[in-house]
């Protein structure tokens, strides 16, 4: 599988991020070519069947010389013929989009819009967007964003525990493009960026539900009061109670993509054993071993 990692870092935290992506493809087999964006930068993304695309979030954005390489490269792509009504995806074209960000004065929410600009690219282009990765990094030279912030002391961040959530949900996405490959090519289905497991594939199945059903949660998501880390972790404790094997499978990826932590899982499950009891505990706890979180 041909890969591209594209990234922007001007004070080093988006390139750590970028070379430890790397290090572990690297080590699953894979070669990566990995390009810099500068001023000019131009790259025949459709070479490729999965791209990375990684930078570091400026004013709620991705940097200008990442937006400015979009919009030169979307330019291109209208004038192909490649940008089309309803953007059907195209099989076997994937996208992984991540950014740093200090998240001084909302936190996560100041990175959101940085990624899902960049998601927008890749979805014009009609590539699956597979997964979203938001890491901490410390704000360099400005101290007190570094330490008062949202975030709190996110001084020398990406760390250790930065790198090893990412090479989890790195491997994690390696086994989802494989099971999405025999999926896609098994039924001809193509569900955009999502990962279905089993019993999801009533979903599969019913399209027109499952778009519906997806535009609910979108729209949940963004106007809710609740953060989305508060959000999925409500889905969790509740998928548990309900006893819904693929829907809890789901929200832990969900989480974990979204940078919450296996501990912020457990508490979220601890807190809804207080009304589940025993048989919750131990189904949450069944899934958490087999997603191998014990
Ligand atoms: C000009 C500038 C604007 C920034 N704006 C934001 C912002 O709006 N939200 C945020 O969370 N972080 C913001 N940051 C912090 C960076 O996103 C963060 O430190 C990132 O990890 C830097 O990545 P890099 O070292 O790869 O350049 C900003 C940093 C700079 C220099």
């Amino acid at each position: 599988m041909k890969t591209l990692i594209l990234y922007k870092s001007f004070t080093k935290n988006t390139e750590k991020v970028t070379q430890h992506i790397a290090k572990i493809l690297k080590m699953e087999g894979f070669t990566p070519e990995i390009l810099k964006i500068e001023k000019g930068t131009s790259v025949e993304l459709y070479n490729y069947e999965l791209v990375f695309l990684g930078s570091p979030v400026h004013a709620f954005l991705p940097a200008e010389p990442v937006m400015k390489f979009i919009h030169s490269q979307l330019d291109i792509h209208r004038k192909q013929g490649d940008i089309i009504p309803c953007s059907p995806v195209i099989p076997n074209k994937y996208a992984v989009c991540y950014c740093t960000y200090s998240g001084p004065h909302t936190g996560i929410r100041e990175a959101v819009p940085a990624i899902k600009y960049m998601e927008q690219f890749f979805e014009h282009l009609r590539f699956s967007v597979l997964d979203e990765w938001y890491i901490p990094g410390e704000f360099r030279n400005k101290d007190i964003l570094s330490t008062k912030g949202v975030l709190g002391d996110i001084r020398n961040r990406p760390d250790k525990n930065d790198f090893l959530n990412i090479e989890r949900r790195l491997k994690k996405l390696l086994e989802k493009i494989k099971i999405k490959s025999s999926t896609d090519s098994d039924s001809g289905q193509n569900l955009q960026g999502e990962f279905i497991p089993n019993a999801m594939k009533f979903m599969a199945e019913n399209v027109d539900f499952f778009n519906n059903f997806k535009k609910l949660n979108e729209s949940q998501k963004t106007t809710s009061s609740l953060n989305i880390s508060t959000q999925t972790l409500i889905k969790i404790a509740l998928a548990a109670s309900y006893k819904c094997d693929d829907c809890l499978q789901f929200h832990i990826i969900e989480a974990l993509q979204n940078g919450i932590t296996d501990i912020e899982i457990k508490d979220a499950l601890f807190c809804g054993a207080i009304m589940g009891g025993p048989p919750f505990l131990s189904f949450s706890f069944e899934k958490l071993k087999k997603l191998g979180l014990t």
